[in-house]
């Protein structure tokens, strides 16, 4: 599929996990990468998967949670690319707790991340895209961020504001040709799902209608969709990628 062809893609925490799934889909529908994480280094085994899908892979050092080198480094990408034309916020961290007692650095920790991060790359990349008419913002929530859960309230926060964040971006951002959507994926097989006990893992699915854990690429496969002119009508909406668990 070539629906991304002429698209140039910037793609944040894309060094492991959904985002590196996400930069090798984009690449494989015709996009060239931006590859942006906390360490341009970490980033050279997707770079490889896009190269060897056949499209131009960049690496950025970015660290989302801070403005001077968030600026810096969409710079460099748009230097090197001549533009952004869809930007991924897929970088997040949790820090599990209890309220009670959740310290503030890890409650300050979750929301610079998750929620300062994509509003800040979205400030980055969105003059460019003004001027050219022309933008997809993705922002990768979560289930948790339509449903809370416990243990979770400031990754739950985080992700319920890059919602209303999403939805902001949308409205503001419309009348320019720019379109801002959110994926909110429920359990998703990666490395940190993988280690959770059998039992665990079992409770987690009967909440599921479709009856299993998610794939990274099922979760890639809408962001490219989002991203393409395919869904050029589609702004400001949140698409959960959850097998049935959460219905709006
Ligand atoms: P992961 O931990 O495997 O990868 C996250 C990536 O983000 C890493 O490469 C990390 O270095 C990078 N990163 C962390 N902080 C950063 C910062 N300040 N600046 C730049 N990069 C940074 O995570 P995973 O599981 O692949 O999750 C990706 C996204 O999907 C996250 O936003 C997460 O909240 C969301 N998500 C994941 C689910 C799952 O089941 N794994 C379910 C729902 C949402």
């Amino acid at each position: 599929m070539t629906r991304l062809a002429d698209t140039v893609a910037l793609v944040t925490g894309a060094a492991r996990g959904i985002g590196q799934t996400i930069a090798v889909q984009l690449a494989q529908e015709g996009a060239d990468l931006a590859l942006a994480d906390l360490d341009a280094s970490w980033l050279e085994e997707t770079a490889a998967l896009v190269r060897a899908a056949g499209r131009r892979a960049e690496c950025f050092a970015i660290n989302v949670a801070e403005a001077a080198s968030v600026e810096t480094g969409v710079k460099a990408a748009e230097e090197a690319f001549g533009r952004i034309d869809c930007l991924v916020n897929n970088a997040g961290i949790t820090k599990d707790g209890l309220m009670m007692r959740m310290s503030e650095a890890d409650w300050d920790a979750v929301l610079t991340v998750n929620l300062k991060g994509a509003f800040l790359c979205t400030k980055a990349v969105m003059r460019g895209m003004m001027k050219r008419r022309r933008g997809a913002i993705v922002n990768v929530a979560s289930v948790i961020g339509l449903m809370g859960n416990a243990g979770q309230a400031n990754y739950a926060a985080s992700k319920g504001g890059l919602i209303a964040l999403t939805k902001t971006t949308a409205k503001e951002l419309a009348s320019r040709g720019v379109r801002a959507n959110a994926v909110a994926p429920g359990y998703i097989n990666t490395k940190m799902t993988e280690q959770l006990p059998d039992d665990v893992k079992q409770t987690m699915v009967k909440l599921i209608p479709l009856a299993r854990m998610g794939e990274a690429q099922e979760v890639a496969r809408v962001i490219a969709f989002l991203a393409s002119d395919d869904a050029a009508y589609v702004t400001g909406q949140t698409i959960s990628v959850c097998g049935g668990m959460v219905m709006q």
